[in-house]
């Protein structure tokens, strides 16, 4: 099953870059149909028209109000029939509307080992928390911000030398061999949200799959 996948992001889109990087080598059976952007100019649609796939930009500032333009942003999105949106650096939350409309076909990678620390400047907290672990997170998206069924994580330990740059970097070079892993298993019909949790090969994950630094790089 090829699954029909928009990639919605904000900024660089390298998460993006690392999900069809993989379905070039052959190995992620998605297709890819569109990227989309709140930004025009998001490096990461500039990915998408160089792969030879449709770039949207959705700018708030050519609608009257949000929600004119949300739905502005659901009409493109329907046009495009997705299985699956794919949530990669988006920086907007999405509405319940659109959360609905998608249930059970929305992931997001968020850069911390939720249920700790939701929301933004995750690297900067965790330093200032001295937290000895940090890491990364795919989830299925639902109202409740960062909030939904886990899925998989990234964990990486957090060494004194280590700053926010360091962290980022180690943190993303997870990211773009998990999100696509993930991206996998919804490809192969083996992943599914269920009522409370995510659904995996039949067993619901009450804690996610986790993953450690040195297992995936
Ligand atoms: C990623 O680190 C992801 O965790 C967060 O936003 C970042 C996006 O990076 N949600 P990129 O645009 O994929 O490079």
């Amino acid at each position: 099953m090829s699954l029909r996948t928009v990639v919605l992001l904000s900024g660089t889109g390298t998460n993006f870059q690392a999900i069809l990087d993989r379905r070039a080598s052959g190995s992620l059976a998605i297709e890819p149909v569109g990227a989309l952007s709140d930004r025009p100019g998001a490096p990461g649609l500039d990915r998408a028209r160089r792969a030879g796939i449709l770039a949207i930009a959705v700018s708030r500032g050519d609608f009257p109000d949000a929600r004119s333009w949300w739905d502005g942003i659901a009409a493109r999105l329907r046009a495009l029939s997705p299985d699956v949106l794919v949530l990669a650096g988006f920086m907007r939350i999405l509405p319940p509307g659109l959360c609905r409309e998608y249930r059970g076909r929305v992931v997001n990678i968020h850069p911390a080992l939720l249920p700790k620390y939701p929301g933004l400047d995750t690297y900067r907290r965790v330093l200032a928390a001295g937290d000895r672990w940090h890491g990364t997170t795919v989830h299925f998206v639902t109202d409740d911000l960062d909030a939904g069924p886990r899925i998989a994580q990234a964990r990486i330990s957090v060494g004194r030398g280590d700053d926010e740059d360091t962290l980022r970097a180690r943190v993303q070079a997870c990211e773009h061999v998990l999100y696509p892993r993930v991206l996998e298993w919804m490809s192969q019909g083996r992943l599914a949200m269920g009522a409370r949790h995510a659904i995996l090969d039949g067993s619901e994950l009450t804690e996610p799959i986790v993953f450690e630094e040195g297992q995936l790089l």
